[in-house]
């Protein structure tokens, strides 16, 4: 079986396409290489000890994608590529919507016309809004969204529910991601934003490295335990695991349906860092700022349907997904 991994090159792509190829199915990337870099694919190599396709194209062009089609039977397409951070989405969201709708349109028509009516897609924990309260489960309602970047994404899902009652044979899976973190083992593959991170750990992980000098820790006056925000913190390869399980599904059957990828556990930002400094023994200084605009108190999922219909469950705790981004940034500096 061969799959399509759409921003196969960035954090959660390229950790997918480990688990894919570990799990026997063949690969085929297209990536822009907009927010990673090409040299990805020979450290999935590496790790899997298996070849991978590779196109260097974007998903918005769809004369490229009908020659990967031509070039390649592919039986399933997973969906990551696009722009994805909250904050830049906010000052830039025409290039968002863009960007984000019409990569999705573009591979929804390539797909059809070549009947391959198997999609999963990159969803978001953010379609959810402000939720009522925790944990989240997937019929809870959707939106008002909080920024451009989740606004695309339920956009999408919409989209695609809308394609599905066009043509019943697709069978499309929207995993919902809570906060992935951490790094494979090999410490090969990671996240390595290239500016200054918006989210958390990376940017803890460049504290740590005295890259930056202390965390900004975004208000401490939330209606929490500790003040602070509180997330549901996955590993990015039990994340990925979670998409091998999604392509399984929607190669046996039609329809679609959403699914919370999470752990079930909410932790703190002061949650975070002090296990980060912990199991790490090593610093990680910070201060407490004003909150930050659009940011949410708790937000932490409920895990039973992904359990139930995907047979799968997050397996790694937060002090290994500490562990585990803390050694990917001392491999990548060596
Ligand atoms: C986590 C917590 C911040 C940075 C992300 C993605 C979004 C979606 C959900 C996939 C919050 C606090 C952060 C910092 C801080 N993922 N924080 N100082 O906002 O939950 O959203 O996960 O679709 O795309 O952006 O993640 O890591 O930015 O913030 O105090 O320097 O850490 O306030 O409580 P967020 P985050």
């Amino acid at each position: 079986m061969k799959i399509l991994v759409t921003g196969g090159t960035g954090f959660i792509g390229s950790h997918t396409c480990v688990e894919l190829l570990d799990a026997g199915f063949e690969v085929v990337i297209i990536d822009n290489l907009y927010n990673s870099k090409e040299d990805v694919v020979d450290k999935i190599e590496t790790i899997t000890g298996k070849k991978v396709t590779f196109y260097k194209a974007d998903c918005c062009d769809e004369e490229a994608l009908e020659r990967i089609f031509n070039e390649n039977s592919i039986d399933a397409a997973i969906h990551f590529a696009g722009y994805k951070a909250v904050g830049e989405s906010v000052a830039k969201p025409i290039k968002y919507y863009e960007n984000n709708l019409m990569s999705t349109l573009a591979l929804c028509k390539v797909m059809g016309k070549h009947n391959c009516k198997r999609l999963v897609f990159s969803s978001s924990a953010t379609v959810y809004g402000n939720p009522a309260s925790v944990p989240i489960f997937e019929d809870f309602p959707l939106g008002p969204t909080t920024n451009p970047y989740g606004t695309t994404k339920l956009m999408i899902e919409n989209i695609l529910r809308d394609l599905l009652i066009s043509d019943d044979t697709w069978s499309i899976a929207l995993l919902r991601y809570f906060n992935p973190i951490g790094a494979h083992k090999s410490g090969l593959i990671g996240e390595s934003p290239n500016d200054i991170p918006n989210n958390l750990m990376p940017y803890i992980v460049k504290v740590a490295n005295k890259e930056l000098p202390y965390l900004h820790v975004f208000g401490d006056d939330y209606d929490t335990p500790d003040g602070t925000g509180v997330r549901d913190y996955i590993h990015v390869v039990d994340l990925a695991k979670g998409h091998v399980n999604a392509v399984q599904k929607v190669l046996s059957s039609t329809g679609i349906d959403a699914y919370n990828l999470g752990t079930g556990n909410g932790y703190s930002v002061l949650d975070v860092v002090k296990t980060f400094a912990r199991v790490n023994n090593i610093e990680v200084p910070y201060q407490i700022d004003p909150r930050r605009p659009g940011d949410i108190a708790q937000c932490y999922a409920s895990t039973e349907k992904a359990f139930h219909e995907l047979g799968w469950k997050a397996e790694k705790g937060l002090e290994e997904m500490c562990k585990d981004a803390w050694h990917f940034l001392e491999t990548t500096k060596k």
